[in-house]
């Protein structure tokens, strides 16, 4: 037999490509869950011994932050938990999110928030759909007859903020807390909450957004002429004008997931329309994790994992609905986001970053609160990305 030899050139020139070539991205989110699983093992004894917290971030001390069930972060770590559990039917994992999602329900009875959402949906919500707990249903449903009594019929909004210095502010991120809404539509065939959530996203389209499809933070209404704006304005962007990179993405996330639960094709273009906006932004980084306002004019100022993990997710979703030349690329940014926060640029060591997952997120710059650190919510919409993305290509 002819014996076959290659020249060096040939074999450095092999070797190159081998080293170059990414990683596949099933084995980068296979790694990614994997390495989830033992990060928050660790958080969850933790957790156990600190009766009734749940963890957002790290104070400026470096210690971790610790919540009660009011804030409106404590649902993502019991809901981060039942993505694990999801993704590897581990009997222990959905032990410990059982444990943590009891945590938060006393939170069904609370009226003061807008955030029931947020806390009720994520933990109890994903609890349910998983396991089929009857007494989830219960909790979630008294939680959502909670978050409707905010809306009110003649502004035809939830009032997101109480006791704020605006009448009646509503903020982009409420977009997030109508999938409850949405829940509870299917669970009770009462048309209430999806009428309350249908004019909520409505108004907001109409009000919270610029015709580049940015969007403010806050817009407040008047509650003696009902409905009429009062203000428009950021509360934890850099600037009134300026396109806060979470709101963004809750924004992006809000319409596609009510393109899902109403089919309202002005849901689906609203949408289409916010993705444009962000992925063709000048200000949008290489590795496609968002500065914390798009608006930022150094590229020192830091970055906002949470916005990138939300963007992500939503536009793995939102790649479903639309042809197949755009989906390509919803999909192309959404990968470049999950390989991002998998890299050590984002992700964090076993046992460091208080058991965090991502590294690099900003609650509010403009506060000077929480800028470079571990969120929770980031942690969440990470890992629902990285199972949208498992699932939508059967990995
Ligand atoms: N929902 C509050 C925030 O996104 O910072």
């Amino acid at each position: 037999m002819k014996k076959i030899t290659y020249s060096l050139p040939f074999i450095l020139l092999i070797l190159a490509f081998t080293a170059i070539k990414p990683k596949p991205i099933k084995d980068v989110i296979n790694e990614s869950l994997n390495f989830s699983v033992k990060q928050y093992a660790l958080m969850s004894k933790l957790l156990k011994e600190k009766k009734d917290s749940l963890p957002r971030s790290t104070e400026p001390n470096g210690r971790i932050l610790l919540t009660s069930s009011r804030n409106w972060t404590s649902g993502f770590f019991p809901g981060g938990l039942w993505y694990l559990y999801e993704a590897t039917g581990d009997n222990k994992i959905k032990e410990d999110a059982q444990l943590f999602t009891a945590r938060v329900e006393k939170e069904k009875l609370v009226k003061t928030t807008h955030d029931l959402g947020f806390i009720l949906n994520c933990s109890f919500g994903n609890g349910l759909r998983l396991t089929n707990q009857p007494e989830y249903a219960g909790i979630m449903l008294t939680g959502a007859n909670s978050l409707i009594t905010r809306f009110n019929p003649k502004i035809g909004l939830i009032k997101s903020w109480d006791n704020r210095k605006w009448p009646y502010p509503v903020i982009i991120d409420n977009m997030m807390n109508l999938e409850f809404l949405m829940w509870a539509t299917r669970y009770t065939k009462d048309s209430t909450y999806f009428k309350a959530a249908v004019s909520h996203a409505d108004n907001t389209m109409k009000n919270h957004y610029r015709p580049d499809f940015s969007c403010y933070h806050v817009v407040s209404y008047d509650t003696v002429n009902y409905g009429k704006v009062t203000i428009k304005q950021n509360h934890q962007g850099l600037a009134d004008e300026s396109a806060w990179s979470r709101g963004q993405s809750w924004g992006l996330y809000g319409y596609t997931m009510m393109y899902r639960e109403t089919k309202y094709d002005r849901y689906l273009q609203q949408a289409k329309n916010i993705a444009k906006f962000l992925i063709n932004h000048p200000n949008l980084p290489a590795d496609k994790v968002p500065y914390w306002d798009y608006n930022v004019t150094s590229k020192d100022e830091p970055r906002d994992a949470s916005a990138a993990a939300v963007m992500a997710s939503a536009l793995i979703e939102l790649s479903r609905y639309v042809d197949k030349k755009t989906a390509k690329q919803y999909l192309q940014v959404a990968e470049t986001q999950i390989r991002s926060l998998s890299s050590p640029a984002y992700l964090a060591e076993l046992g460091a970053n208080n058991n965090f997952l991502l590294k690099h997120s900003t609650g509010s710059k403009a506060h000077n609160s929480e800028v470079d650190v571990p969120l929770i919510y980031a942690d969440y919409y990470y890992i629902e990305a990285m199972l949208r993305y498992k699932k939508l290509f059967n990995m």
